[in-house]
């Protein structure tokens, strides 16, 4: 039996691909907009296609025994979302929706979705459980939203089996150093500071200094990217032993960062000072986003392995590179 990865080519997709070649068949699902195909281990199958392809899809589960669908694939920045909600409700609903109809014509009963803290909007509380109501503001997060619910729905009818994780903020890179974060454009806040201090960005934009925190920059829980690939393996074992099913785990630390915090950790860690622009709010972000993530734990075992100073030490590794 094999697992297919759609989006195993993305950040988080290949990340988890490279854990999951250890102990099991891939088949990678990628239509490389936005992900690389030399991000994708070597050891998995690689086919080259849209999410939204009913005849690629019919091929790929008639040609090899999927037990499992790790579902990565989807455009996911918050600001362009507002830009283009058609786009995003497109590839991450509409072609969402042909994955989920070809896996249940085919048989295929066991889904990981990855969801997001987006869903949440601005939540009443400094940490978020999965108790915590989600009113998303942005489209990307309704479209994450969107699929949750089909996923419950769908749940109720079939013979169909889901986990939800909403991730907090991915970050840092594989230990192997081979493959790490890369976006082109890049948006994130990790990347882009290592970047400026290696000489590849002439300065930082800080986005808003004027939001109810310590310090007046926006409080975020990174993640390690691998971290979060195994909470999709362990996810996935604990469906496939009949443990657990149609639940939805937050995925974080457990504690906020600001960003003057993160821009203070990467200079320590890379010896460098960083120039900062200190800009206005950027659209549609929230002051603080922090996750409880003892569901998961107490549920399936996950905890992370990776604190701030570890994640963004495996991040300057592999940008120095
Ligand atoms: N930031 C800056 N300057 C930059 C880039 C980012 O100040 O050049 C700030 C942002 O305004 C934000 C923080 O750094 O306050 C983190 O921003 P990122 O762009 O790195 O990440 P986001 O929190 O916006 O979004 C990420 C994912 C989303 C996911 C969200 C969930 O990209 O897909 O985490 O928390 F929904």
């Amino acid at each position: 039996m094999a697992i297919l990865v759609c989006g195993g080519a993305g950040y988080i997709g290949s990340h988890t691909v490279k854990e999951l070649v250890n102990t099991y068949d891939v088949v990678v699902l990628d239509n490389l907009t936005t992900g690389f195909e030399k991000l994708i281990d070597s050891k998995a199958t690689f086919v080259k296609g849209d999410l939204g392809d009913q005849v690629v899809l019919d091929e790929i589960f008639t040609t090899y025994k999927i037990d499992a669908v790790f579902h990565f694939a989807a455009n996911s920045l918050v600001g362009e979302s507002v830009e283009k909600p058609l786009t995003y409700y497109r590839n991450n609903v509409g072609a969402t929706l042909v994955l989920l109809e070809k896996m249940i014509e085919h048989g295929v009963k066991r889904f990981i979705f990855s969801s997001t803290a987006a869903t949440y909007g601005i939540p009443n509380t400094d940490i978020i459980t999965e108790e915590t109501a989600t009113h998303p503001i942005n489209p990307y997060g309704r479209s994450k939203q969107m699929i949750e619910q089909i996923l419950a729905d769908m749940a109720h009818v079939y013979d169909f089996h889901y986990i939800v994780l909403r991730y907090f903020n991915a970050a840092g890179a594989h230990e192997s150093g081979e493959i790490g974060e890369s976006h082109d454009p890049e948006s994130h806040l990790i990347p882009i500071v290592l970047q400026h201090l290696l000489g590849q960005r002439k300065k930082i934009s800080v986005f808003g200094t004027d939001y109810e925190t310590a310090d007046g920059t926006c409080v975020r829980d990174y993640i390690h990217v691998t971290d979060l690939a195994r909470a999709h393996i362990l996810s996935y074992e604990g469906m496939a032993d009949g443990r657990v099913a149609n639940n939805v785990y937050n995925l974080g630390n457990g504690a906020g960062y600001s960003v003057n915090e993160i821009i203070r950790t990467c200079e320590r860690l890379s010896g460098k000072q960083a120039t900062i622009d200190y800009a206005p709010r950027r659209a549609g972000d929230p002051a603080i986003l922090v996750a409880s993530s003892q569901k998961i734990n107490e549920e399936i075992g996950w905890k992370p392995d990776f604190d701030l100073t570890a994640i963004i030490a495996s991040a300057w590794k592999w940008h120095s590179k």
